[in-house]
């Protein structure tokens, strides 16, 4: 995978019918999305239960790119090996799940995947200083993480701004996940951001038997973004 700071749309499967997550991955990608965004929840971590390894290793075979876990769960290291052999290609985890995230961090890269890290809007980026060699991705949270359709947090465009200029020039993508819409989409893309994580805004309108919603508003996403990336 070579790396590179185009634009990525990468729906959350939280917002797909969970009764039929192989077809719901195959529909999103057949419509253009480019990443697969995968949200793990322990009811713990945050206040909501999804699902876990299996359900990963089970979808797997129906997304055509990258599978992006992101893991809202805590403790979080006696798991990673089960989502890396559930062939998830990004495995984030949280800056906040536990005292030791440089450990998990290389954990993830010695099974062979990327490494990401997740910090919540209430977390500032000066931890992750000193995580830029271990980091593929950074996951920067603009709701607080648990569920769906959440308001875009405005604030965290500018911790968008000072990430993107702490990274550099290093092989390292900004995500943002969390409220992103047209609306949305362009302050992030303008930012300095590259993965754009949407639930709500991708799947609203279609379904497995009715798809091209999913692509209109994939495209409607990417345009947005596009227009308004630093180039
Ligand atoms: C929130 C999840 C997000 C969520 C995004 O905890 O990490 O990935 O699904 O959903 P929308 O795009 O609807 O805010
Ligand atoms: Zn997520």
């Amino acid at each position: 995978m070579t790396f590179s700071r185009a634009i990525k749309i990468a729906p959350s499967i939280l917002s797909a019918d969970f009764a039929s997550f192989g077809a719901e991955c195959q529909a999103i990608c057949d419509q253009g999305a480019d990443w697969v965004h995968v949200d793990v929840m322990d009811g713990h971590f945050v206040p909501n239960i999804t699902f876990g390894p299996q359900t990963c290793a089970a979808i797997r075979p129906h997304i055509k790119g990258v599978m992006d876990v992101h893991l809202m769960i805590a403790p979080v290291d006696g798991y990673l090996e089960a989502f890396a052999r559930s062939g998830a290609d990004f495995i984030s985890v949280h800056l906040e799940a536990g005292a030791h995230m440089h450990r998990s961090l290389q954990t993830i890269r010695s099974l062979g995947a990327k490494a990401g890290i997740c910090i919540n809007p209430a977390t500032g980026i000066e931890q992750i200083e000193y995580l830029l060699d271990q980091v593929d991705l950074i996951n920067v949270m603009t709701v607080n993480p648990g569920f769906g359709g959440q308001k875009f947090i405005m604030s965290q465009l500018d911790k968008i701004r000072k990430l993107r200029a702490l990274i550099g020039e290093r092989p390292i993508h900004i995500e943002i996940d969390g409220g992103v819409t047209t609306e949305t989409a362009p302050l992030c893309a303008a930012a300095g951001a590259d993965v754009l994580v949407a639930g709500s805004a991708v799947f609203s309108g279609g379904s497995v038997s009715n798809p091209a919603p999913y692509g209109k508003n994939i495209s409607a996403l990417r345009a947005a973004a596009e227009a308004a990336r630093v180039k």
